[in-house]
């Protein structure tokens, strides 16, 4: 694919994702590489331009990560993040130590003053706030570098080699806490690096068709459609690339929201592909039948998903490929780290062991979900698909507290669908990220006409997250929730109470199961 490429060069630092995508928002290609990557790997990528991200080391260790100072003679432009920045003055002969205290150690939001001749800074406003988080400091800045920002406790809080190109902040630009923050991402790429902007999901769309088809030939491939946003994109895009040689198996396991599964199968009836709908909702409610325990219900979901899935591909006969829908903050992540498990996710993606293939695709492997959501958009895929908002692998079973039936299904679905459908009447989708029912097991007494009643409670549950790891609850306006709730007791047989979640995570996760 011809396009621009700026390297990201990884240093451990907790905001690296965030800085490849704020490179990507500019419409500039990146690509997130470890540190230890072979410099003749980053050499052959032909960068216009290198950030080095912040990290959690002190540069003057011998322990610590380094760069070979061969990266600094390619004449490519190099924007140092914190950690970057001093790994910049320290190669370069300057001298970086650990702040004392009453000097330059510095964090949270720091007044900083800007000096607007420099790239980085050109046109933007003189002083303003940046988001700090160091403890070591620039002692002595190299030879041919200059001062370009200062804050009150420190007079080196920028650096820059404007003939070499050799940027160094010690903020963080990349966070929103910094006041103009991306726009001085955008000078290093425009201003510096010269970029053009080449990198957009239109133009992804046909590059990655065009090698998708060259790949795959005459291939075979087949896809787990889960009607999620990734698999969903991952499918319109193979279907759009190969056609009839793809083969889609979306098992509708009957724990779908609303309309969900028709939603699904109309959006695909664009293309012409196979298209299996294997219905299975009998099954996995007889599976379920009287199981309680969550991590039970999770483990029955994710045997029977395989099962189903392996008897459609084995109808299919011979595969080439197995198509899934991993995204780049996967990539970026896998391996990283060994957290104790929590729940255990159930995802349409891990099924390789059960189906004889040649090789697995991944045509997502390079996006971020934005970029996902954009490619679907341009893929023709219908905006309830697109703009979807994440639903576990176990759907409503894991939204369902106590034993499955088929009746609490249905109360359940119905309440969602409202709570959902009320969000969107008062526009209010944009400011959460999940927002769901989840019907209690718990029954209360209540009073509905003359009589008394003895129903159900239905929780309603929504969270604001960028990373889905913590969360807080949402404040949803109570003339909102009220308007929920009205409706959802009129609407919905067997339900007499709702109650709004206020917990966040921790300590609480985002399900209830
Ligand atoms: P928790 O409940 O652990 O959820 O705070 C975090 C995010 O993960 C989603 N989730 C799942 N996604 N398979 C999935 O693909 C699963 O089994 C699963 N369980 C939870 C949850 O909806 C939230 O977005």
């Amino acid at each position: 694919m011809s396009h621009q490429t700026v390297i990201i060069l990884d240093f451990g630092g907790q905001y690296n994702q965030l800085i490849a995508r704020r490179v990507r928002e500019h419409g500039v290609y990146c690509e997130v590489k470890p540190y230890t990557t072979p410099l003749a790997d980053l050499r052959a990528i032909d960068p216009i331009g290198i950030i080095f991200t912040g990290g959690p080391n002190s540069v003057y260790l011998e322990t610590s990560p380094h760069v070979d100072p061969e990266i600094f003679t390619w004449g490519v432009p190099i924007l140092g993040i914190c950690y970057g920045c001093q790994l910049i003055a320290h190669t370069l002969g300057g001298k970086v130590t650990a702040a004392t205290e009453d000097s330059a150690r510095e964090y949270g939001k720091t007044e900083t003053y800007f000096d607007t001749k420099c790239r980085l800074f050109k046109g933007l406003p003189a002083q303003g706030i940046t988001w700090m988080s160091h403890g070591d400091y620039m002692e002595k800045v190299p030879d041919g570098f200059a001062l370009t920002a200062r804050s009150d406790a420190c007079p080196n809080v920028a650096i820059a080699d404007e003939a070499r190109g050799f940027y160094g902040v010690q903020y963080h630009p990349e966070v929103n806490h910094t006041e103009h923050g991306t726009d001085m991402i955008r000078n290093f790429l425009y201003e510096v690096c010269g970029a053009a902007g080449d990198w957009s999901m239109r133009g992804y769309k046909e590059t990655a068709v065009q090698a998708l088809r060259e790949k795959i030939g005459d291939g075979k491939v087949l896809l787990a459609l889960s009607g999620g946003v990734d698999s969903s994109v991952a499918a319109a895009l193979l279907a759009e690339a190969v056609g009839k040689q793809l083969t889609c198996v979306f098992v509708d396991h009957g724990l779908m929201r609303l309309n969900e599964g028709d939603e699904v199968e109309t959006a695909f009836s664009q293309w012409d592909i196979n298209f299996v709908r294997a219905d299975a909702e009998e099954l996995f409610l007889s599976r379920l039948a009287g199981v309680t325990e969550p991590e039970a219900k999770r483990k029955i979901i994710g045997e029977e998903f395989i099962r189903v899935f392996e008897a459609e591909a084995k109808k299919i006969g011979r595969v080439d490929y197995l198509a899934q829908g991993t995204i780049y903050p996967d990539v970026i992540e896998s391996g990283a780290g060994d957290a104790a498990v929590i729940k255990s996710h159930h995802n349409v993606g891990g099924l390789p062991d059960y189906v004889d293939f040649k090789e697995i695709v991944e045509p997502l492997r390079l996006l971020f979900k934005d970029e996902v959501r954009g490619l679907g958009r341009e893929l023709g895929l219908p905006e309830y698909l697109v703009s979807r908002q994440p639903f576990p692998g176990p759907g409503l079973a894991v939204r369902c507290i106590g034993d499955i039936t088929k009746e609490k299904l249905g109360t359940l679905r119905l309440a969602d669908f409202i709570f959902r459908d009320e969000i969107a009447k008062a526009g209010l989708e944009g400011t959460m990220d999940q927002y769901f029912a989840v019907l209690t097991n718990m029954r209360s007494v209540g009073v509905q006409g003359d009589g008394r009643t003895y129903d159900y409670t239905l929780a309603l549950r929504s969270v604001t997250t960028t990373d889905f790891m913590t969360a807080d609850w949402t404040r949803i306006p109570y003339e909102v929730l009220d308007r929920v709730s009205v409706r959802i007791v009129n609407e919905v047989p067997h339900i007499n109470r709702i109650v709004y979640d206020i917990t966040s995570k921790p300590p609480a996760t985002i399900e209830w199961e």
